[in-house]
Formats: C-alpha cells, structure tokens, sequence
C-alpha cells in the first residue's frame, strides 16, 4: 500500500511538473509570436477596398478573423487601440491599470498576413451615393491635412454609440461618462479632487459633506459595477489613508426604474440590492433626473403611493451611465435612406447585417439595430460572423474566375478525353462555389450576463444546456475574474490584468491623484 500511494504521489508530481511545462512554453510562444509578428504581403490593388469604421468589439472581432490577403483593407478609429470594456470600471479606482485593458490596433494589424492600412480619424460623412467616407484627424497635432476622403467598395460601420443623456440639461457640461479610456481618467481626477478639496482647510460640514458625495446615475451594469468598485475604493483604501473622510463619503445610485440590473433574474436583483445594503451605498430607485447643475442634481422621486417630488441632491462627483445615443455620423447615414426612416436605435441591418438601402454597406455592435442588446458579446459574434461572409466571398469570387476559365478551356479543346476531365473539374468547382455560397444567417449565442457588485462578489445569469443558472457570491466573484480574464484581448493583457489584480491585493490602490 505505501508503495502505491508513492507511485501516486511521484504520478501526481510529474503530472503537475509535466502541465506546467507546457503552460510555460505556451506562455513563452505567445509572448514570441506576439513580439516578433512575420513578413507581411502586400495586398493586391486590383482587389476591392474594403473599409472598417472603427477599433471596438465588433470591428477588432471582424479584423481578426478576415483573411486580408482577398481585399485592400483600410481601418479608420479615432482611437489607434482596442478596449477592454467589460473592466473599464475597475479603472477609474486603479484596480486595474489603464493600459492592461488596451491593445494597440498596430499591433493587432501587424500580424495579419496582408497587410491592413490604419488611418487614426474620426468619420464625419458616409456618402452612401459617391461611396466615400469623410475623415478628419482629431488629433492635437495637425499636418497639411488633416481632413480627407476614403473611398471605398465594400464598408463596415463599427463606430458604436455614444453616451445618452436625453438631453437633460447640465450633463454634458457637469457629468463624468464611463464609455473611453479618458473617461475614467476624468472620473479618478475629480474624485481625488473632491476627496482632497474636502480636506481643505474650514471647509464647512456640508461643504464637505457635497464634495464626498459620489453620485452615479443609471442603475444598469455600467453603473452598478462602477458604484461597486468605488465603495471598494473606499472600504479598503481611501478610508485607511485618509481617515477624515470616513464620516462623510457616501455613494449613491440614482435608477429611474422600479429595480437595478433590469436584464438579470429577479432573485439576483434582489440579492445585488441587498448586497449594495450591506456595502453601505444608497439605491435610489423610482427616481428619474431631470436636471443637473454644477453642484446638485433634480430628481423626480415617485413614492409607493403614486404620489411624485422634485428633489435636489447634491453631489462632489456625478457619473453619468443611462446607456446608448446614435452618433451622429449614423444619424446622418440614415438621413440619406428612406428604407432607415423608422429606426431610431442605429442603422437598421438585414439578417447579413446589411444595412437597409444600401448595397455593399454593411453594420454591427451598438450602431446597428437589431432585436439583441448593445453588448460586446453580440458585436463580437456579428464581426466574426461578417469576417466569415468577406471570406467566403473572396473564395466564391476566386472559384467563380477559376470556373470561367475552365470553361473557356473546355470550350477550346477538341480532345474528347481531355473535355471530359475538364467538365468533371467543371462540376467540382461548382459544387464547391454552392458550397462555400451558403452561409446562414446571423445568428446570436448567449453565453450569459456577469457583474461584479462589490465586495468581491459577483452576479452570473449564465445560459446553461439550454436553461439559465442563476448565481451570486464569492464564488461567482471568482468565475467573473476567471471569466473575464480569459476574455482579454492577447496574453499581454491577461497578464498585465492578472499583475494588477495581485498588486493590489499586495499593496492596496493607489490613492494619489493622476
Ligand atoms: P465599441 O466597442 O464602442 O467601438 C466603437 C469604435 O468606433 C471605437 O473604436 C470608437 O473609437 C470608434 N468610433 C467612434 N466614432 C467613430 C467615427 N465617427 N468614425 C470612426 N470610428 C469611430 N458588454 C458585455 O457584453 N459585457 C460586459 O461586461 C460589458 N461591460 C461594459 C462596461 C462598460 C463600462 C461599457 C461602457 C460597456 C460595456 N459593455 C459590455 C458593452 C460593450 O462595451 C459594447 O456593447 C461594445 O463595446 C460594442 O461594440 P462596438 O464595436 O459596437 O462599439
Ligand atoms: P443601460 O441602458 O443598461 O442602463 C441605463 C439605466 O439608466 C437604465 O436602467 C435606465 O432606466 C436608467 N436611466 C436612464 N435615464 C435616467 C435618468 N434620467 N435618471 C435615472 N436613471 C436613468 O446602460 P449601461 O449600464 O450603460 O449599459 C449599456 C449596455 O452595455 C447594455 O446593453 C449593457 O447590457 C451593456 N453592459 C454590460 C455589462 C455586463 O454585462 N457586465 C457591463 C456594462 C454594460
């Protein structure tokens, strides 16, 4: 019996040694792959230009799937990198550090094997009838020109949506958004600022007490998942350095509907109010914002009776998180459709993503309207699923140049042995043009939703053979990292994601101002 249990044991040890082998040089071929990216090949100027709009989920998801080699690909983001944003609220605290959620498009279109043209601008017109889009450069450096045209034969609108405000006066002007990398910059600044300007030298009570009043509007998972991670903030940090605040800072979610998380089951809304109960931050559902000045927010409270208040709430630091807008770059598209007349959540898309009254336009993720909600899971399925169809045209329109050619060669033959050969190839390449010609439509796979509310304590609604398991607590905490982590960009960013998170856990946030 000890020798058996030896012999398990030495197993058991090899197989561990043996495992960790593998991850090692897994980890060390990726970090060299990554790192020294091969020749690229130019791409063929006979070929189509095909232009992406773009460098979020669904476009990065199209990119990195198309084989560029079939087209002359020009990629056109204001912003040169893709971001992460299922963590983008972790941000803002420094749970997670900025440049872990970032990928640099070059790198991601240096490593394609055809290479992919990169234009850093922000599209102002797509002129649907002379098939050009505008481009202006938006950077704080200017050359000769900085505003041009970009023609293209086949487009995808990728841009995403903007914040929506429903034009509610004073939150352009005095509210913090969470949708860029720059936002949670503004955010951390300003809560530094209050923090620090509340300390200041006989500032009144109530003074301090607005400036440390961290207000987040929208109780959907952006604000959910940032008011969390601000509380954390808070409990483990901020109130160990700076322990004047502990009295007064408070956190406070302001939700226009009857509930928070509207998309998740109702036992686990239940349980993340219960759970933001517990952390100490404030709900404040039934209460829709009607107006925001510099130093409070008006809010229309309805009471269980029916009956309805306007209320003043003052606040240091207001996040702004009540969903999606249509950029106006889309707006203007659909201006130039009539078949676009009766949409009003973005470009209205065939079930190839085509956009209705165009031909050879086509759009995903958040600009596009379509019966799924605006997620990164969805866009990211749409940009694979149209990465498939730009392939599988190139390959019919290759197979359909070889046919032609076959049959002109059969047609020129005169030996009979010779033209049999040549109509069974015939009929080869056509079965195989069917073939690859028949591509389903779009159809979207839900794996689930997740949000982290506080308290290292996560939410999951995850689809599950076909039914739905609903969980909440640590151990979800736990899938939702696991989970999350998995899902970054490259290895790059799994580890720098990976390193903030023990360094953290190490040595607490950083509680300096950037
Ligand atoms: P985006 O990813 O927003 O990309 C749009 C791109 O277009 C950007 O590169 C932008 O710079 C560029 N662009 C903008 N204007 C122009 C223009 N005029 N011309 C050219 N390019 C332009 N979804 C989930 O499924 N799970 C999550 O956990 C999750 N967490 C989120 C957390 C936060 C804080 C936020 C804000 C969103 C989260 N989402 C999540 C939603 C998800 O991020 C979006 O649904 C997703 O980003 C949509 O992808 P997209 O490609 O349509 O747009
Ligand atoms: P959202 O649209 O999901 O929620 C916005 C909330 O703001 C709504 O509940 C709305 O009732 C409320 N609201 C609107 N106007 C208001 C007002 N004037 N006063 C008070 N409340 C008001 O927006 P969110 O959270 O930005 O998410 C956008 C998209 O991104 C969604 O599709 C969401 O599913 C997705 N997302 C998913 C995440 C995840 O899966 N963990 C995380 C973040 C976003």
């Amino acid at each position: 019996k000890p020798k058996k249990r030896f012999r398990i044991l030495r197993n058991a040890w090899r197989l561990t040694w043996g495992l960790s082998f593998l991850g090692a040089g897994w980890l060390a071929y990726s970090i060299y792959e990554t790192r020294f990216p091969q020749e690229q090949i130019e791409p063929d100027p006979a070929k189509k230009t095909l232009v992406i709009l773009g460098s979020g989920w669904g476009s990065v998801a199209l990119l990195k799937k198309l084989d560029t080699e079939n087209y002359n690909v020009v990629v056109i983001s204001p912003r040169n990198f893709f971001l992460f944003t299922p963590l983008l609220p972790s941000c803002p605290t420094g749970t997670v550090e900025h440049r872990s959620i970032m990928e640099p498009l070059r790198h991601i279109i240096r490593h394609k094997k055809a290479s992919v043209k990169f234009y850093e601008a922000e599209a102002t017109k797509i002129d649907n009838e002379r098939r050009v889009i505008v481009i202006n450069d938006l950077s704080d450096v200017k050359g000769d020109v900085h505003q041009t045209e970009v023609p293209f034969d086949y487009l995808v609108v990728g841009v995403g949506a903007e914040n929506a405000t429903f034009g509610i006066p004073g939150v352009r002007e005095h509210a913090c958004f969470l949708k860029e990398i720059n936002d949670a910059h503004k955010i951390r600044k300003t809560v530094m600022d209050c923090i620090e300007t509340a300390m200041f030298k006989n500032q009144t009570q109530e003074e301090k007490e607005r400036l440390l009043h961290m207000v987040v509007v929208g109780g959907g998972p952006t604000g959910v998942e940032f008011a969390a991670e601000l509380q954390d903030f808070f409990e483990d940090d901020l109130k160990k350095w700076i322990p004047d605040i502990a009295d007064d800072f408070h956190v406070t979610l302001v939700e226009a509907l009857p509930n928070v998380l509207p998309m998740f089951s109702k036992t686990l809304i239940e349980y993340t109010e219960q759970t933001f109960k517990d952390e100490k931050i404030s709900v404040r559902t039934k209460t829709m914002v009607k107006n925001v000045t510099d130093k409070h927010i008006e809010a229309e409270v309805t009471y269980p009776d029916g009956k309805k208040e306007l209320q003043k709430i003052p606040y240091g630091c207001l996040v702004w998180a009540t969903g999606n807008a249509v950029r106006p770059v889309v707006r203007d598209l659909m201006s130039q459709l009539p078949q676009q007349k009766n949409s009003r959540r973005g470009l209205a898309v065939n079930e190839y993503l085509v956009v209705d009254g165009t031909d050879g336009v086509w759009a995903l993720g958040d600009c596009s309207a379509t019966k799924y909600a605006p997620t990164a899971q969805v866009a990211s399925q749409q940009g694979a699923f149209l990465a498939r169809l730009f392939n599988s045209m190139a390959r019919t329109q290759a197979l359909e140049s070889e046919l032609i050619h076959l049959e002109e060669l059969s047609a020129k033959t005169k030996v009979q042995e010779d033209r049999e050969s040549l109509e069974r190839e015939i009929q080869k390449k056509g079965k195989a043009i069917r073939r690859v010609k028949t591509l389903s439509p779009f159809e979207y796979s839900h794996q689930g939703s997740l949000a982290y509310i506080g308290m290292e304590r996560a939410v999951a609604d995850i689809t599950w053979f076909n039914g739905n398991l609903a969980s909440g607590g640590s151990l979800t905490y736990l899938f939702w990292r696991s989970a999350y982590l998995s899902m970054c960009f490259s290895t790059r960013n799994r580890v720098l994601v990976f390193m903030d998170w023990v360094k953290v856990k190490v040595f607490g946030r950083d509680v300096s101002r950037e």
